[in-house]
């Protein structure tokens, strides 16, 4: 498949300055040569991220993240390579030939992607054929309509076990895989479909293509779930997508604002009356990686769980991975135990609506919570809520909510506030020593240190790659072995080194990127003398001098055969030749 060329690349890369770029999704300060910014790609409070703009690359020297102007796209947007630069060259007006912007298939899951993709049309078809009568009576009831029923990609597994399985087996598609799919399954009698007589959903992952299905019963029968989700796949993790992320991304964007639920029939039914920067859990408590794709997603986040108190536990544990972000989030609470989607037909999208515009503040919401079952008129009572709240203020980085509630909470309890003010701080301050505790590096060795040096300089000067080629060509450590190879291959190819286009040529090899960005981040002084680099490739000709006779050593130990014996002691004797030779 022809791809664009490096040179459209670069270009692409050169219309798109990376501090300029990443000062659209969040701040940057100058600091020295680099500038600086709390990085979103981790738990990050303080500004762990550096961006080089003479590198134009940026790394973080917590969680490892490195990059050139195009991976910050992939990964702040969830997007492929393909599409990132499909951003940045609409951005710089640049038009991309199109038969180039062609998403590239997962090459690895070609099979299950094409299965899913496969099985989702075929259920759709179905619901609109004269079987799926009942089912688009049962949506309709549900105010659920055709253009829904497409925009969702709604379908209908039948009432017959070998529908599916007799279209995929037609397709040649290998067992394995449609068992791995979990679309199949295997009894006494034979490979049958999985699903039967349900209402499908499709579920789709964060790029928007469909990974699993949920299948909901329609026709009423008995002690049958409600909903079947599709087993867990190599594409289909329910803790790393959210339900219509793909589809509510722009409008949230839009909007400043996402809203979140609990159920994905919520997010259709919020469709239904022009909601669009709505998505929805896949019925699990929100991961972290969820969280992160929320806290990206918009910079005002509501949660409008089911109004029962399974929703409001829900609010509760959504709510702390948010707040562990610095998000805080807004709630909506739904009263009479009701749903969004149940809300809507009892009081009428205007009425949902507006509730939509005055969310409470996360505070509020945890302070009735807190509150309920406990009274207020007993001082042990008071004693205890007062501390509940002080703990749960130590989670949010919001200083002006602070205050307020501090405020509330005096009022409520008559304790001063600068009392309560001072309780808070001594609680904050054992968290921000937590927080402030450095993860302990692993200790670095001479041999580590040799290898990290010399690629900091192969990444500079085409003296120090030449002296590594000619020398050794050869690093003990595996990830500085393939970056080395990757330096000097870049070289080879271009007779020159650019920091920002090496990245593009690692493919997402994620190890081999973290390396980049852990050399980057050693920031030694820029020149050097050849001295130095000799001294770093001494070291590293000692090691595998050294650890080669180990290894021999442990052969000859091990060889039965004699004259293998003898071969191997000629070659340990002449390795200890050779590092006599180095000493010297
Ligand atoms: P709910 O029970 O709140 O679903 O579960 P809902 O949105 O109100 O659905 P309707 O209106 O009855 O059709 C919330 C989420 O929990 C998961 C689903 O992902 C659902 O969207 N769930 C629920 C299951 O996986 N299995 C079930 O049996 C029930
Ligand atoms: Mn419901």
């Amino acid at each position: 498949m022809p791809l664009i060329s490096p040179e459209e690349i670069n270009r692409i890369k050169d219309s798109n300055d990376i501090v300029d770029t990443i000062s659209k999704y969040i701040p940057l300060v100058p600091k020295g040569k680099n500038f600086f910014g709390v990085c979103p790609f981790h738990e990050d409070h303080s500004p762990s991220m550096s961006v080089s703009k003479e590198k134009q690359i940026y790394t973080c020297f917590s969680c490892g993240a490195t990059g050139n102007v195009i991976k910050f796209i992939e990964d702040y947007e969830n997007v492929s390579f393909m599409e990132a630069l499909k951003i940045l060259a609409d951005r710089a007006g640049i038009v991309l030939s199109l038969g180039a912007v062609q998403k590239k298939r997962n090459e690895k899951n070609g099979p299950l992607y094409e299965i899913y993709d496969l099985s989702s049309k075929f259920y759709h078809n179905n619901i609109n054929t004269a079987l799926g009568k009942a089912a688009k009576e049962y949506l309709k009831q549900r105010n659920i309509d055709e253009t829904i029923i497409k925009e969702f990609g709604i379908g209908l597994a039948l009432k017959k076990h070998d529908m599916l399985i007799g279209l995929l087996i037609n397709k040649k598609f290998d067992m394995n895989v449609l068992m791995k799919s979990g679309l199949v399954v295997r009894n006494e009698h034979g490979y049958l479909d999985s699903y039967y007589n349900r209402i499908m959903f499709p579920l789709w992952d964060i790029t928007g293509k469909v990974v699993g299905f949920s299948g909901r019963i329609y026709s009423g029968e008995k002690d049958a779930p409600k909903y079947i989700n599709s087993k867990e796949s190599e594409i289909f993790k329910k803790g790393e997508l959210l339900y219509n992320y793909h589809r509510a991304k722009e409008e949230a964007r839009k909007e400043n604002t996402v809203i979140v639920m609990e159920g994905f029939m919520d997010v259709i039914r919020a469709y239904t009356i022009g909601l669009k920067n709505v998505i929805a859990m896949m019925g699990t408590a929100v991961t972290k990686e969820q969280a992160l794709l929320i806290k990206r997603m918009a910079k005002d986040v509501i949660l409008c769980f089911d109004g029962d108190s399974a929703g409001e536990k829900a609010t509760l544990s959504c709510s702390e991975e948010l707040l562990k972000l610095g998000v805080t989030p807004k709630i909506i609470h739904l009263e009479d135990n009701l749903d969004p989607d149940e809300y809507i037909s009892k009081f009428g999208a205007e009425k949902f609506l507006r509730k939509l515009e005055n969310p409470i503040n996360v505070m509020d919401f945890k302070l009735s919570y807190l509150k309920k079952r406990k009274n207020l008129s007993s001082e042990q009572d008071v004693a205890k809520y007062v501390s509940d709240v002080l703990e749960e203020l130590t989670k949010i980085d919001d200083d002006i909510l602070k205050e307020l509630t501090l405020r509330k909470i005096s009022e409520e309890s008559k304790l001063d506030i600068e009392f309560l003010k001072k309780q808070l701080a001594s609680k904050e301050v054992p968290k921000k020593i937590q927080e402030e505790k450095v993860i302990s590096k692993k200790k670095l060795d001479k041999y580590d240190k040799a290898q990290m040096y010399l690629l900091y300089y192969m990444l500079r000067s085409k003296e120090v790659i030449r002296l590594y080629n000619k020398k050794i060509t050869f690093m003990p450590n595996e990830q500085y072995r393939n970056l080395a190879f990757h330096i000097s291959y870049y070289y080879k190819l271009y007779g020159k080194i650019n920091v920002s286009s090496l990245i593009d040529q690692f493919e997402d090899n994620k190890e081999l990127i973290r390396t980049l960005g852990q050399i980057e981040q050693l920031n030694l002084k820029e020149d050097y003398s050849v001295e130095e680099i000799n001294d770093y490739l001494n070291t590293i000709k000692e090691y595998n001098v050294r650890n080669g006779q180990a290894e021999l050593q442990k052969r000859l130990k091990e060889e039965q055969d004699l004259k293998e014996k003898v071969r191997i002691a000629n070659e340990i004797l002449a390795l200890k030749v050779r590092r006599e030779e180095n000493d010297k």
